[in-house]
């Protein structure tokens, strides 16, 4: 068995962080999301994964996740040169899959399954698809899902305007190598990519055994702001390494989960978990609430922070009013002068400098 994690595309909807970066290294509880889809596969005993990238943020991609030894895994990165749909990105990755059966994960999802039980169920049934479903209030964000009761798939369309159930795909797949065939024979949508979902949907019109099972737990698609802060709470609800490994000046408090990265130093601050700070940081007179990541070689002097996500070496300076349900890019830079609202919510890309006066 192998996998596949997609991690090319454009990833619009996180702009403006993704102007400058890949949406799926976007840190999720100072971990990029891409990670925790890797450290999902080797849990299943997949140690071969294929990473397909683009030519926009590829080498950023794997300056970052490496050749897959910090993992126990094998990692070969495959240049996708178009974001021409998920089912182009299988049919480039075909030379290194083979005729091996594989997992396909899309890189910017996030799900708390594991993925023992439904590869037992697809080689068990020997099938040649098996999808996983999540119900959602608006399923005509995503692919559908038609399942009979025994969750036969019956029919799957790709962000229907009158969608056919609540039923969602989730970005896994799991596939035996039948389904190169079937892109082989699909055409580009109406929105010029080659669809996955069309691709399935052949397998079923020719009654090959492709079933759907429904996930249990959070599924969590990284696409929006609110979206990431979502998943940054649900993460740092559920698996927080709490570890203070940096220096915590006897006037400072820590209060609950929380976790502090080497060569960081608190002063004067409290923090009240759970909250993840990464290493070297330089955290001074600071209030930090609960939901709040900070990544690695942030500065932050008289900070109230809360449910907010904060990336690497962003530096914010003496800003007298709570921020909350933010997302700060990589080296912004934060200071204020004289103003006082009641709250202050932002959205800031890397490189950012932002004054309030
Ligand atoms: O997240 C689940 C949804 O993912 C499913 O419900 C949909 O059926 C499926 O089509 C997909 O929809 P999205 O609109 O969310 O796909 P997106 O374009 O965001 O791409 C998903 C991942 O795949 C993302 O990490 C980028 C990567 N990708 C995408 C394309 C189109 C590639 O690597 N190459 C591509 O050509």
């Amino acid at each position: 068995m192998k996998a596949i994690i997609l991690s090319g595309g454009k990833g619009t909807r996180l702009r403006p962080l993704t102007y400058t970066g890949a949406k799926q290294l976007v840190p999720v509880a100072n971990k990029p999301i891409l990670w925790y889809g890797i450290e999902s596969i080797v849990a299943a005993g997949i140690t071969e994964i294929g990473i397909i990238i683009s030519p926009e943020t590829g080498e950023e991609v794997k300056a970052k996740t490496g050749n897959g030894d910090r993992f126990g895994a094998k990692i070969e990165y495959i240049l996708q040169d178009k974001p021409a749909g998920l089912a182009h990105a299988v049919k480039i990755a075909r030379p290194f899959l083979g005729d091996s059966p594989f997992v396909m994960y899309l890189g910017d999802n996030l799900v708390q399954s594991n993925l023992d039980l439904f590869l037992e169920h697809f080689h068990a049934n020997s099938l040649d698809a098996l999808t996983l479903l999540c119900p959602v209030p608006n399923p005509s964000a995503f692919g559908v899902a038609k399942v009979d009761e025994n969750g036969r798939l019956l029919q799957l369309v790709e962000k229907p305007k009158n969608p056919p159930s609540n039923l969602a795909l989730v970005g896994i797949y799991i596939f035996t190598n039948t389904i190169h065939k079937a892109i082989d024979s699909i055409q580009p949508s109406a929105r010029g990519e080659l669809e996955i979902t069309d691709a399935i949907q052949t397998l079923i019109d020719w009654q090959n055994p492709v079933e759907a099972r429904q996930i249990r737990g959070w599924w969590l698609d990284t696409g929006k702001k609110d979206d990431l802060l979502e998943a940054n709470r649900v993460i740092l609800d559920s698996c927080l390494d709490c570890n203070v490994e940096g220096e915590v000046d006897d006037r400072s408090r820590i209060i609950g989960r929380v976790h502090v990265g080497k060569g960081t130093k608190i002063i004067n601050s409290t923090i009240r978990g759970p909250v993840t700070i990464g290493e070297n940081c330089h955290l001074e007179n600071c209030f930090i609430g609960p939901y709040s990541s900070i990544a690695s070689e942030a500065k932050l002097l008289e900070i109230d922070l809360e449910h907010s996500v904060i990336l690497q070496g962003a530096k914010l300076e003496t800003i007298h009013h709570r921020i909350v349900d933010s997302v700060i890019g990589q080296r912004a830079h934060l200071r204020e002068a004289d103003c006082r609202p009641k709250a202050l919510r932002f959205m800031i890309g890397d490189d950012c400098q932002i004054e309030l006066n």
